[in-house]
């Protein structure tokens, strides 16, 4: 695992940028797991950047998200098409039919997770995959718990990350409260891994990254097992290390 501390958050997005750009340029049909949450969004600006000055083409990329909330519209405005779709899609040469995200409107949300994971394998895995983190070590939404899945699955969310994401709800009670999730599987398997981390509230699951342990309860500890990770961070989210 490498990482990278930087003095602030423009320069993580431009080298977290830097990165993800080479892989689009080694591959023209590269598929790009990529995040939501404040920590790519500086990342996803320089993109578009490259895009708009003709230096990177996404028309052949594919892009797979991570997660999706339970019950929001890809219209409404916290889901998390909405965001890809107003923080890159709509700005770059991607054809929105290659950018894939759970449903997390559809009725038969067990049918949908597994469809979902025939569309990761129908797309041979993942070049690149973008991460955030929570501040208790989640990824995706697959939070701290006594198992971890592989696949596809709905996850109730913690009290901490509700409390977490209220900032983009009007009140607490607005965020909800279940989510569908890439498994840890796809994941691992994604030939190389991005994590950008920001703030000193990421500074704990920052640490866990460097102890000498790997538990289900703080998830992001398995990407220690990964060959190919770079944490991307600001000094706040390194104090602890
Ligand atoms: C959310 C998302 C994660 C994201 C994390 C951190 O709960 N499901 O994929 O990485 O929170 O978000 P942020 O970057 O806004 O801190």
């Amino acid at each position: 695992m490498k990482f990278k501390v930087f003095d602030s958050y423009d320069e993580i997005s431009a080298y977290s940028a830097e990165l993800l750009a080479e892989v689009v340029k080694s591959k023209e049909d590269a598929v790009l797991g990529l995040a939501t949450g404040s920590s790519p969004v500086g990342m996803y600006k320089e993109l578009i950047k490259l895009n708009k000055d003709g230096k990177l083409d996404f028309s052949k990329t594919k892009s797979i998200n991570l997660d999706e909330y339970i019950g929001l519209e890809g219209t409404h405005d916290q889901s998390y098409r909405y965001f890809m779709n107003t923080n890159l899609f709509d700005h770059i040469n991607i054809d929105k039919k290659n950018t894939f995200i759970p449903d997390g409107t559809v009725e038969d949300l067990l049918d949908g997770a597994k469809k979902y994971d025939e569309l990761i394998e129908s797309l041979g895995g993942i070049d690149v995959q973008v991460l955030g983190i929570g501040p208790n070590g989640h990824i995706g939404f697959n939070e701290p718990a006594d198992e971890l899945k592989m696949n596809t699955h709905v996850a109730e969310l913690t009290e901490e990350t509700i409390k977490a994401n209220a900032r983009f709800f009007a009140s607490e009670k607005d965020v909800p409260t279940e989510a569908v999730t890439m498994g840890v599987g796809p994941i691992m398997k994604a030939k190389k891994i991005i994590l950008i981390a920001s703030g000193a509230n990421k500074a704990w699951a920052i640490k866990s990254l460097v102890d000498d342990v790997i538990t289900t309860k703080i998830p992001a500890t398995l990407l220690k097992l990964h060959p190919d990770v770079t944490v991307v961070l600001d000094k706040e989210a390194a104090g602890m290390l």
